[in-house]
């Protein structure tokens, strides 16, 4: 639909960005930290070690004034559950509550809006031992760490996110270096969907838990989303587009809203006997949650054609995974999009298309909490950074928010990947995505010291106009 007039951003709109605790905090074992699963893990040849990774822990106020700069409405950060659990139960870390304490006072003093996450990829590893998700004791686990946030935070944390990425988790979990879920298979076990199903549960409980102690908050899930396009018109790459835009997604979010499996997502596990067994106390906690909003995470499209079932199943990569589910959607590229330098398709009109999909399933409003570009970026010796692609493919995006705001949906905010420079879940901080530029690399650690990147002056002034000026 073409708009004569645009609609403008809302007035308190949240433009801010995001990270995750692994991925940007270091000091993995300091302070009475316990390891996660990611500390434990063989960290992929070349890339940087996670116990520094950019000591946001240690440098967490500049980072915080950097963002107050560039007038961040809202951060997005995860909580590292075994900061404040070392062992994931019991014993709670005072050291840990009170590094959190002090960075939401830290956004607060500057005005800008905690977006907490209470697990992004790091299972402590003391209950990745116990079996982690495959356990149906992971719902307690989660439960009594929500219970801790909520009472620790709840009182300044007014929006929660449950478990980032859980499809992801389920689709390439090896790849983003969790354990249980074995290399190398179609993701497409009893095993992995009844890991799959106790997240479910998990989250669903932890909703659940934060609307009866903070009746204030809201919470609700991140997920990884994105349209499936079929490949061409023929009906049965339609079919293919159906199929795997439910296991991909639908699954995902009529679980958190509508407390149901996907008809769809849940026929093709029964084929392929990777049906969760679900307990009645299960679907009376999932029917009982309903989330706030939706947090989504976008990168880009997935385009799939009809597989007629004599294919291997096999995945193939990460995040933007080429996956064969035999009988059911086969992944191609789409040949109408380019690529970044790391092979992950860029897709802006795809992004309103997806959360055109989204608002007219679930009437929720919408908060992305990723969306942007992993390249490699040079820092010059008077100290910039010209990261002129990254500005573009940020602009080319929030053009398309506003259009979709156009369209009628409900946005509540735009949090990209990532405030600061991180280290990717597999391929190091070479590949960086960060507005503020790290001084380390994969093999040095370097001095850590910060850079404003152009996009850093660039989305200054996108806030500054409520994003009504994406010009450079
Ligand atoms: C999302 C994750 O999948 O994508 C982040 O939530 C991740 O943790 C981001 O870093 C970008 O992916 P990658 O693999 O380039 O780090």
């Amino acid at each position: 639909m073409l708009h004569k007039t645009l609609k403008p951003f809302p007035k308190d709109f949240l433009w801010g960005a995001s990270t995750s605790a692994y991925q940007v905090e270091g000091a993995a074992l300091e302070d009475g930290k316990g390891p996660s699963c990611q500390d434990v893990k063989e960290i992929p040849e070349g890339t940087a070690d996670l116990s520094v990774s950019v000591d946001h822990y240690h440098h967490y106020k500049e980072d915080i004034a950097l963002m107050a700069e560039m007038g961040f409405k809202s951060y997005r950060f995860s909580i590292s559950w075994t900061r404040v659990l070392p062992n994931g139960t019991g014993e709670v870390n005072p050291k840990g509550i009170e590094f959190y304490n002090n960075l939401i006072d830290e956004c607060l003093k500057y005005d800008i809006e905690p977006i907490v996450t209470m697990f992004h990829f790091d299972m402590p590893a003391a209950l990745d031992e116990r079996g982690s998700w495959s356990r149906h004791d992971s719902v307690d686990w989660f439960a009594e760490y929500a219970c801790v946030l909520f009472e620790n935070f709840g009182d300044r944390v007014k929006y929660w996110l449950t478990i980032n990425e859980q499809n992801m988790l389920t689709l390439v979990g090896p790849v983003i270096g969790t354990l249980h879920v074995p290399e190398g298979t179609a993701n497409l076990t009893k095993e992995i969907y009844q890991q799959n199903h106790h997240q479910l549960v998990a989250q669903a409980k932890a909703m659940q838990l934060c609307h009866e102690m903070l009746p204030d908050a809201k919470i609700g899930p991140a997920p990884n989303i994105s349209l499936v396009y079929p490949a061409s018109s023929k009906p049965e790459d339609v079919i293919a587009a159906q199929n795997f835009n439910a296991l991909r997604n639908w699954l995902y979010l009529d679980a958190y809203v509508f407390g149901e499996y996907n008809n769809l997502a849940w026929a093709y596990l029964e084929e392929n006997d990777a049906l969760p067994t679900v307990t009645d106390e299960d679907r009376t906690i999932m029917k009982a949650a309903k989330p706030d909003f939706i947090g989504f995470n976008y990168y880009n499209t997935a385009t799939v054609e009809a597989s007629d079932g004599s294919e291997a199943a096999g995945v193939n990569g990460d995040q933007q995974s080429h996956q064969t589910f035999p009988g059911f959607a086969k992944s191609v590229d789409n040949p109408n999009l380019v690529k970044t330098e790391f092979g992950w398709e860029i897709d802006p009109v795809g992004f309103r298309a997806t959360v055109r999909e989204m608002y007219s399933r679930y009437r929720l409003p919408l908060l992305v909490t990723e969306n942007g570009l992993g390249a490699y970026d040079t820092l010059t010796e008077d100290g910039k950074i010209h990261d002129n692609y990254r500005i573009e493919y940020l602009r080319q995006h929030i053009a398309q928010i506003q259009l979709a705001i156009s369209d009628g949906v409900d946005m509540l905010g735009y949090n990209p990947w990532s405030a600061v420079d991180l280290i990717s879940t597999h391929e190091g901080i070479r590949k960086r995505y960060g507005f503020i530029y790290v001084d380390r690399t994969d093999e040095e650690v370097g001095s850590l010291k910060r850079y404003r990147k152009d996009s850093f002056f660039w989305y200054q002034k996108v806030i500054a106009t409520n994003g009504q000026d994406l010009k450079d």
